[in-house]
């Protein structure tokens, strides 16, 4: 299951599930930008939306179609309104109900009296005779939910499963490499330049040399025989096979990766190559299944700015590693200060997408800060590519449209693919 924003096709089956959920449908076609749809393969199984009203909001519309209630689909979609309204800068969230009080507190919701709504939401369809005044008004205090744990680990699981859809997705309609190669079984341009030509067809035939990276992690590393290296979200497993190759026989290659569709491909790929010196691990980076000391080098292609708590990430990165170990990291990263710019950073990262590797990017000072603060040293960023506004625009399925052309350009020359390398002491 996977929960994206509304499309005009989905429109008939949206208003469909409204009437057979008995929901009103009254204005919300005036907030569509803020509808979101939850998907069990191309099956439309629920949906919920916000509309956003300044600071404040409403959810509503929220409803799972017969056959996929008790499945966690409406939790999932209540969970993705709110941070979509906390990302569109609502601070406080209201709902009527007329008989789901008791579901809607398990998130935090509180009764409360109509009078006590903000007035712009008194102004709703839904308020104003959509629904009707017998209805139980709720209220969530994002701003203070936001300041909890609680809500910051429910956020951030979010946006993993947000991530793990989008990566086993890709991997299950064959797009593996997005806008720039449409095949899973060749070698493309994309991995050519990244890699050369000489190392992709080096190669056995039949591995899926499909790359999801943005730089060449395995040559900035400059393996040696016999070592042990961790690749952080190791995805198909290209970086790893060439990385055992590198390592050789007395050396050892483990991929980390969260999704199941990228461990099988993965895992296929290396039985294929005949590669008996890898392994691949199912976990989370912020959360490394391995001991502490055990690793010479730490690799990762295009994965740290999709982490949630890329602080912990580097954390586990440097527990694994031994000491003299290394890191050599190749990401998207923010080459200068989003403050900069005439709207918010949250507005800006709100505008991008999360799961094409660009919302979540730390800047520069911001990796160093974080990569010091884990306890590395000999720490560089060097920026290898700036991308361009086509870049910027063509493979994110975020909300563009919500931010100024001008910013938006001014942005395409601050995302760059960086190679980041760092060491632990001795
Ligand atoms: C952009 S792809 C890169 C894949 C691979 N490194 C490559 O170069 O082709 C991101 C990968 O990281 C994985 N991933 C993202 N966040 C993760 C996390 N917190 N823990 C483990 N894997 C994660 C995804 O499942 C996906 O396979």
């Amino acid at each position: 299951m996977n929960i994206t924003p509304f499309k005009p096709d989905d429109l008939p089956l949206l208003l469909g599930l409204l009437d057979q959920a008995g929901l009103p449908r009254d204005g919300l076609t005036d907030h569509l930008e803020c509808v979101l749809v939850a998907r069990d393969g191309a099956a439309f199984v629920g949906c919920a939306a916000v509309e956003c009203y300044g600071d404040a909001g409403l959810l509503r519309s929220v409803a799972v179609d017969a056959t996929h209630r008790g499945r966690g689909v409406g939790e999932a979609l209540v969970r993705a309104a709110v941070d979509l309204a906390q990302r569109r800068g609502v601070r406080t969230l209201y709902l009527l109900t007329m008989s789901a009080p008791a579901y809607f507190a398990r998130f935090g919701f509180r009764i409360v009296s109509r009078a006590d709504v903000t007035p712009t939401v008194q102004q709703s369809a839904e308020f104003n005779g959509a629904c009707p005044t017998s209805a139980i008004v709720m209220h969530l205090d994002i701003q203070k939910e936001t300041d909890s744990v609680a809500q910051q680990s429910s956020s951030s699981d979010t946006i993993k499963d947000q991530v793990r859809d989008h990566y086993a997705r890709r991997i299950a309609s064959g797009s593996c490499c997005g806008s720039s190669s449409g095949c899973c079984s060749d070698s493309t341009p994309t991995e050519v330049a990244l890699y050369g030509a000489e190392a992709i067809a080096a190669l056995p035939k039949g591995v899926v040399t499909t790359s999801f990276g943005c730089g060449n992690p395995v040559a900035l590393a400059t393996l040696r025989p016999g070592e042990v290296v961790l690749d952080l979200g190791s995805g198909g497993g290209l970086d790893v096979l060439l990385a055992a190759q590198r390592v050789g026989a007395t050396g050892y290659v483990y991929g980390l990766d969260m999704t199941d569709e990228m461990l099988s491909l993965a895992r296929r790929n290396a039985e294929k190559a005949g590669v008996t010196n890898a392994d691949f691990l199912k976990g989370d980076i912020e959360n490394i299944p391995l001991p502490s000391n055990t690793v010479d080098v730490v690799i990762s292609n295009c994965v740290i700015n999709l982490t949630p708590d890329k602080g912990r990430a580097l954390e586990e990165a440097f527990r694994v590693l031994k000491p003299g170990g290394r890191l050599a990291v190749s990401d998207i990263v923010i080459d200068g200060d989003l403050s900069v710019f005439p709207v918010t950073e949250e507005q800006i990262r709100a505008a991008l997408s999360w799961t094409g590797c660009i919302a979540g990017a730390l800047t520069i000072d911001e990796y160093r800060r974080l990569l010091s603060d884990a306890g590395f040293t000999d720490i560089a960023v060097t920026v290898q590519h700036r991308f361009t506004i086509d870049d910027v625009s063509s493979d994110v399925p975020g909300d563009l449209a919500a931010i100024p052309e001008d910013v938006v350009k001014g942005l395409a020359g601050c995302f760059t693919s960086s190679a980041i390398t760092a060491r632990k002491l001795q």
